[in-house]
């Protein structure tokens, strides 16, 4: 009997967050970055521990880009266990981006995701210190994402060569699920 109230509650709130714009919680597991050496000498690619659903990078970069692409590829089982598969693969010339040409939805999601510092993505690249703080890719996510594990691999490069090459490891998670399942 208890089980099945505890089932009903969690029908409810399901279906209650439902109607309130369900809203997912992300949480992070891996957040790696391989820079090139030539051109970023430094780097910092954290998961904040609070809650571990932002992020924050830093980059040093010694040489000057003139002008660059970012790629972005998001993979996701498609039933829980099974193999991760591409569900997202763009090539975005960030130059043109920056200009509001050839816009992606998902990349606008990552820009978006990087706050006020999104503005730093454009070209040229001057060399120098840029500081990526507290990177909510959360709160830009569009809401009918399922709950699922997923990764997300990012890379900045130019027509030579890479530049930094990031990849992520995170799950979707519906918080208020979780607060019925105990009661
Ligand atoms: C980034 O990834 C590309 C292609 O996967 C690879 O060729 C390159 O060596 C990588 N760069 C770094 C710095 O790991
Ligand atoms: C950069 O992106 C543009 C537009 O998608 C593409 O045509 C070009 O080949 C890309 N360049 C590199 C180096 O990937």
């Amino acid at each position: 009997m208890a089980q099945f109230y505890g089932t009903l509650l969690v029908l409810l709130l399901a279906g209650h967050s439902q109607t309130a714009k369900l809203r997912l919680q992300l949480m992070w597991r891996s957040f790696n970055c391989a820079v090139n050496t030539d051109y970023i000498s430094q780097h910092k690619c954290l998961i904040l521990e609070a809650d571990r659903s932002l992020l924050t990078a830093e980059l040093h970069y010694i040489k000057d880009v003139a002008k660059y692409n970012a790629t972005f590829k998001l993979l996701m089982p498609q039933k829980p266990n099974t193999k991760f598969q591409k569900v997202i693969d763009v090539n975005v010339d960030i130059c043109q981006f920056a200009k509001g040409v050839h816009g992606h939805r998902f990349m606008t999601v990552v820009i978006k995701a990087f706050g006020k510092q999104g503005s730093q993505l454009k070209c040229p690249h001057p060399k120098g210190l840029y500081v990526y703080p507290n990177i909510n890719i959360a709160e830009n996510l569009p809401a009918f994402l399922p709950e699922t594990e997923f990764r997300i691999e990012m890379n900045f490069l130019t027509t030579e060569t890479h530049l930094l090459n990031t990849s992520l490891a995170g799950f979707l998670y519906n918080s208020q699920k979780k607060i019925g399942k105990l009661i």
